[in-house]
């Protein structure tokens, strides 16, 4: 089975910007004999155009797509009366959202996961948890502080999901498990050599814990997205796959359908 991998496809940014992906983004899936897609999060930042692509791209393509959300999925930019709960229930809609449970693929192998979030464990300790609370460094505010609502505490939240990942892990040892989730699990794909700002911004970006539970488990492969890098790093048996399409700002091509050629990541497993 060939799995499709990548994440911050980020539809509306990049067609605001002039550069709409969904056309290259199917083509790319179709080119690559893709059976199934895993998306990491943060395809819109508007949880109806989320459900929409993704419904677009399984319709033209004929291929699923299994989807955690990310942070902008979940925010309220568009839609200023609901919380960060109300899209995260309404995008398990989609049929192949991780958060309605675990997936079987082929074999022993299941796919599972889910947004994450992050308890500040990859900032600065030259910063106090109540300046993490804060979500501001001089001028920069982190957006989820006013568009992700989920009315507790932030750590609280990344516990939350560790938990209900934890869970799952249990119930499915002795799987081949491929481990989704929109924020960080390894310190190795923060901003490294921060400054000032970053050294702060860091905190934002997901927890050592989600790496640490998956090492545990003996996951096959942690598949993030979030900090718009394309990384990949091996530790013991597990590996660790950051692959984000990104701003189109941040692209190495002008052209969507050939960055997303460039870009999309493809595994096998039998
Ligand atoms: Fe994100």
């Amino acid at each position: 089975m060939r799995i499709g991998i990548l994440s911050d496809i980020h539809v509306d940014i990049n067609a605001e910007a002039g550069k709409p992906v969904m056309q290259g983004l199917k083509a790319a899936i179709t080119s690559k004999g893709i059976d199934k897609m895993i998306i990491a999060g943060d395809m819109a930042s508007d949880y109806e155009l989320t459900l929409a692509s993704l419904q677009e791209l399984e319709d033209d393509t004929n291929v699923e797509c299994l989807f955690v959300p990310g942070n902008h999925d979940i925010w309220n930019e568009n839609h200023p009366d609901i919380t960060a709960w109300d899209a995260y229930a309404w995008l398990q809609a989609h049929n192949g959202n991780l958060v309605n449970g675990p997936r079987s693929l082929i074999g022993d192998w299941v796919a599972m996961g889910d947004l994450g979030w992050y308890d500040y464990s990859f900032g600065s300790p030259d910063f106090s948890i109540e300046e993490f609370d804060r979500m501001q460094i001089d001028d920069r505010l982190w957006q989820d502080k006013v568009k992700a609502i989920w009315g507790r505490p932030t750590r609280e939240m990344h516990g939350y999901f560790f938990d209900k990942l934890k869970q799952q892990l249990n119930d499915l040892e002795g799987k081949k498990i491929i481990l989704v989730i929109h924020a960080l699990p390894i310190q190795d794909f923060t901003v490294q050599n921060p400054d000032r700002m970053w050294s702060y911004l860091n905190a934002f970006l997901g927890s050592a814990q989600y790496g640490e539970l998956a090492l545990e488990h003996n996951v096959r492969y942690v598949i993030c997205g979030h900090v718009h890098y394309r990384m990949q790093k091996r530790i013991n048996s597990t590996e660790f796959i950051c692959n984000c399409l990104n701003y189109s700002d941040q692209w190495i091509t002008e052209e969507p359908a050939a960055e997303i050629a460039q870009v999309l990541k493809v595994i096998e497993i039998h």
